[in-house]
């Protein structure tokens, strides 16, 4: 079994998966760090060489090779879910656990970060919103369970998800 994180960008999917992994036992991986290493770029370099496409190609190429992986923590991408074709990927690997927080709280945690080609606009919070109102059916419509982060501790974040692999509800 593996555990799926999918969500916004600044939704906390590696903080919270980095614990969970720790505290399960389990191997944290991050879609985004695994494409940056294997093609020896920043996502945003990626981003303005090559173009967003070829990036969604990327992640739909790695996915492939993760089809038998077990007993891993996986961060994905904001946008992974994007092609319907990932979605069914991603759940025949495990749960898919969707953290969400409000647009605010994802702009008060994104507005330092230059690392994030899609948010590198003049209205960010604007933004945002626009992304989220065009997401948020996509991944709530996908997610096994939601969890809200804006709230909630990283900590208690991932023990709520713990309680969900674990129990079922
Ligand atoms: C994206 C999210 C980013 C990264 C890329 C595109 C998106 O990942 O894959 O910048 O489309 O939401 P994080 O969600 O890990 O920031």
């Amino acid at each position: 079994m593996n555990i799926i994180l999918i969500g916004f960008m600044g939704v906390g999917k590696t903080e919270i998966g980095k614990l969970l992994a720790k505290k399960l036992k389990m191997t944290y991986i991050d879609t985004d760090a695994i494409i940056e290493n294997e093609h020896g770029m920043a996502i945003n370099d990626i981003f303005a060489k090559k173009g967003e496409e070829s990036f969604r190609d990327m992640e739909t190429k790695l996915l492939g090779k993760l089809a038998n992986i077990d007993g891993h923590v996986v961060a994905t991408g904001g946008g992974m879910i994007l092609r319907p074709d990932n979605v069914k990927k991603l759940k025949g690997m495990g749960p898919l656990i969707l953290l969400w927080a409000d647009p605010d709280t994802v702009f008060e945690r994104v507005k330092d970060s230059v690392a994030r080609p899609l948010l590198n606009v003049e209205d960010q919070k604007a933004k945002i919103k626009e992304i989220l109102f065009f997401r948020a059916p996509i991944y709530k419509g996908i997610a096994d369970l939601e969890v809200d982060t804006s709230r909630l501790s990283p900590e208690d974040a991932s023990n709520r998800i713990i309680k969900f692999v674990k129990e079922g509800k």
